[in-house]
């Protein structure tokens, strides 16, 4: 335990903080169709293909349903479509009547949630052949066959028709499914079957499932970034093609008109949660829509769109802009308020690109922002600076962003909790002018208390130094526990529970009370930074292949304090860790030289790429599989050189430049190290320059800010040590009357603790009060915890 002073300044204030903490919505864990989305059934209208995943197919998730010797053909046909844009429908050809046929849909796994008393609204498009003239029952079913709830249609024409129907189910089940079953003969036609809950979230039609948005407009974010990041550019340069780049043209009106999407994750998206859902959505939650539209080029897959056909793209952002603020009287504007929504949706920011590398973004990018800018100077305009937190495609973003004038620029980084601890001080240095820092993406890899405090350490820091950080969302933010593509995520969900993690516990904490102006703090006698001792980067020498067959020769250890050499291969090395070595349990991977205990040394060695997808790794400094920092030249899709470090088997980049291994090639490649900096080159060219910080731990993280509407003074501290610590509190600068302090506190557990669905609430703040009688008094910051006091003005 320590004692010291903290001081908050309340007369002396500095940055605005403006729209700082915000969300991202992302559909890749099923966050949308099967998650946020309210629609119960999955494959609606028959549209799945294996070009979304290899295993899909027009009936993925239904089943043919015969009962009491009914016999039926189930096929999906196109010849005449509900419309262009929506192609397949089902057909039920029946044999026999029996007691039944039909179709049931599975929902998503592990089926439709059934609860006793919800009502669900049903809805399908249908036809008939001239001799089908029975009902169609709709049911909701258990897998038993138990029926929950049902109601009928009547199936009147032989064109296609939008039916209704409306059931309260009268027991529950949460693994059941919808069946249409019907009698007679001939043959029934079914498209976009559908089924919600009455109850969305405000009640909208098309909505949102409820407990998943309460959750979000819980947080009050300040701003919603979305469609995505990958899925927004992972795509064909078409608009009409299934697998396109997300063009938001295609997802708004009416929802059967929406054409299917690839969705880059590996599944189908259905676009029914499109543009306008989600403009409506931001409103609801009161948060700020930030688009972000690709910019005609595909980093992946390196589709890039001819300068002389980017004019459709240019109109993209220029039309969205119209679409959300223009009135009635403008194109976009009408078409908004034919939509339900005369009233602008008042846009203030459009970002252009996510993570894109490469000049080809750049150069287009700089062709958007410009019209953006000449029709729309107030538009807030985010560029982007790649994937990683530094290297020549990051600088490349910045410098795009200052030469054009980008309003933000956006960042991403996904690391270590030592990586954030070893880097807190990142923005320190960023100056107030020029563009600033939307950090559009991170996290810490896990959802334990401890990501959690560590991720509210860096946040306090983000907000200290808001005169260069404008916004800053965590990511992911939602997962379906049955469709993980990604983890960690803010809030996981099954079909019918959602729980937050810590780490959402610390977002919601800072949104609540982020403040809108700083003040001014300083903290004296509070203790000392414990710095872990510096120490060279030492450990194994290990050279290593990734999905690949790569050699390597004449290795060699340079000891550079006294020139001595040391040789650690004896010929050639070659690794194989081809998919066919992993199959057959022959791969090679990797081959520990040596332990080189120096402070400054370069590793020199020859490598050649003999095949496979990827370059060379090599380890220096490691000390085993968890903990490692290593050169990957040649990695992701061979494009990258990247310099990491994984610390118990969490990794950072720490830097990353372009670069491609050519097959065949011989390289001569260098990795020197001095203390803790690293210094990679290959053919004698310097790749990259970078430094391994140890992780610093402060003795409290704090920030204060003032929120203008209350006046409330906001401070929020972060002790992440194992003791607590002791301050004098002292609100400088203000009466000594005495006050309401609300204390939300994060506190009191396992630094391992994490959340689940058996235990959602195992990390949560506690809410006390207390009154103060005057400017100062004595606070203690339990060991472990995030702390916000709550300084009320008034009463
Ligand atoms: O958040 C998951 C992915 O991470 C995003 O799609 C992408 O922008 C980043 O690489």
């Amino acid at each position: 335990m320590t004692s010291g002073v903290l001081k908050i300044h309340t007369q002396e204030r500095g940055a605005r903080l403006g729209d700082l903490f915000g969300i991202f919505f992302e559909d890749l864990n099923h966050a949308a169709d099967g998650g946020l989305y309210a629609e119960l059934v999955q494959n609606r209208s028959f549209e799945f293909e294996p070009i979304d995943r290899p295993d899909y197919h027009a009936l993925t998730a239904w089943e043919k349903v015969e009962r009491g010797g009914g016999r039926a053909i189930v096929k999906v046909e196109s010849s005449k479509p509900l419309n262009e844009r929506n192609k397949h429908y089902a057909v039920i050809q029946i044999e026999e009547a029996g007691d039944g046929v039909g179709i049931m849909n599975l929902g998503y796994h592990p089926g439709i949630p059934i609860r006793s008393g919800e009502t669900y609204r049903f809805s399908c498009y249908a036809r008939r052949d001239a001799s089908f003239n029975e009902p169609v029952r709709i049911a909701l079913e258990g897998a038993d066959g138990r029926v929950h709830g049902q109601a009928e249609i009547v199936v009147e024409s032989e064109e296609w028709r939008r039916y209704e129907a409306e059931f309260t189910a009268r027991s529950k089940d949460l693994s059941g499914r919808l069946v249409l079953l019907t009698r007679g003969e001939g043959r029934l036609f079914l498209d976009m079957v559908s089924l919600f809950p009455q109850r969305t979230f405000r009640g909208r039609p098309n909505g949102m499932r409820e407990d998943i948005a309460n959750m979000l407009a819980e947080l009050k974010p300040k701003f919603m970034r979305f469609p995505g990041g990958c899925l927004v550019h992972d795509g064909s340069l078409n608009a009409g093609d299934r697998n396109s780049m997300y063009r938001w043209k295609n997802t708004i009106g009416p929802v059967e008109e929406r054409p299917p999407r690839r969705n880059n994750w590996g599944y189908n998206q259905t676009l029914g949660l499109g543009f306008y859902e989600y403009f409506q959505f931001c409103e609801d939650i009161g948060a700020k829509p930030i688009p972000v539209l690709p910019a005609g080029y595909d980093p992946h897959h390196k589709r890039i769109v001819p300068l002389e056909e980017l004019q459709p793209w240019i109109d993209d952002a220029l039309d969205l802009i119209e679409f959300a603020n223009g009135d009635v009287t403008t194109r976009w504007g009408a078409v908004r308020a034919e939509l339900g929504h005369p009233e602008p949706f008042g846009l203030e920011y459009i970002a252009i690109g996510n993570e894109e590398v490469g000049e080809p973004f750049f150069e287009r990018y700089a062709i958007i922002h410009q019209a953006i800018r000449e029709r729309y100077p107030d538009i807030k305009i985010i560029n982007t600076s790649g994937p990683f937190p530094a290297g020549g495609e990051y600088e490349r973003g910045w410098r795009s962003a200052r030469e054009k004038g980008s309003d933000f620029v956006d960042e991403h980084y996904y690391v270590s909790p030592e990586w954030m601890l070893a880097n807190i001080d990142r923005y320190d240095r960023f100056p107030a002018d020029g563009p600033k820092v939307f950090l559009g993406e991170y996290a810490t890899w896990g959802n334990t208390c401890y990501n959690a405090l560590v991720e509210a350490a860096y946040m306090t820091r983000l907000e200290r130094n808001a005169h260069a950080v404008g916004l800053a969302c965590y990511a992911p933010l939602l997962c379906n526990v049955n469709y993980v593509n990604w983890r960690p995520d803010l809030i996981w969900f099954n079909n019918h529970q959602v729980y937050g993690t810590p780490n959402y516990y610390v977002q919601k904490l800072f949104m609540h009370h982020q403040g809108d102006q700083l003040l001014r703090v300083t903290a004296s006698g509070i203790g000392e930074r414990q710095a872990a001792p510096d120490q060279p980067i030492n450990g194994k020498i290990t050279l290593a292949a990734d999905r690949n067959k790569v050699e390597y020769w004449d290795v060699r250890l340079v000891n550079e304090r006294t020139g001595e050499i040391q040789t650690l291969s004896d010929g050639v090395i070659r690794l194989s860790d081809t998919e066919v070595d992993r199959q057959a349990g022959t791969a090679v991977a990797m081959v520990d030289l040596t332990e080189a205990n120096l402070e400054h040394y370069t590793l020199c060695l020859k490598a050649r790429k003999l095949g496979g997808p990827r370059g060379f790794v090599i380890h220096v400094g490691r000390r085993d599989d968890r903990n490692s920092i290593y050169w990957e030249l040649g990695g992701w899709q061979n494009q990258d050189s990247a310099v990491c470090s994984r610390v118990n088997g969490r990794g950072s980049c720490l830097t990353q430049h372009l670069f491609t291994v050519e097959e065949g090639r011989e390289y001569e490649l260098a990795v020197e190290i001095q203390g803790r900096r690293i210094r990679v080159s290959a053919d004698g060219q310097l790749i990259a320059e970078t430094e391994d910080r140890l992780p610093q731990i402060e003795p409290l993280y704090y920030t204060a800010s003032v929120e203008d509407a209350s006046g409330d003074i906001l401070i929020k501290a972060v002790n992440i040590q194992e003791v607590p610590v002791s301050v004098q509190l002292e609100l400088g600068g203000m009466s000594d009357e005495s006050r309401n302090v609300e204390i939300h506190e994060l506190s009191g557990y396992e630094l391992n603790q994490e959340n689940s669905f058996e235990e959602p609430e195992a990390v949560v703040p506690k809410l006390r009060e207390m009154r103060i009688g005057c400017s100062r008094f004595e606070y203690e910051f339990p060991a472990r915890s995030l702390t916000v006091l709550r300084i009320r003005q008034q009463g």
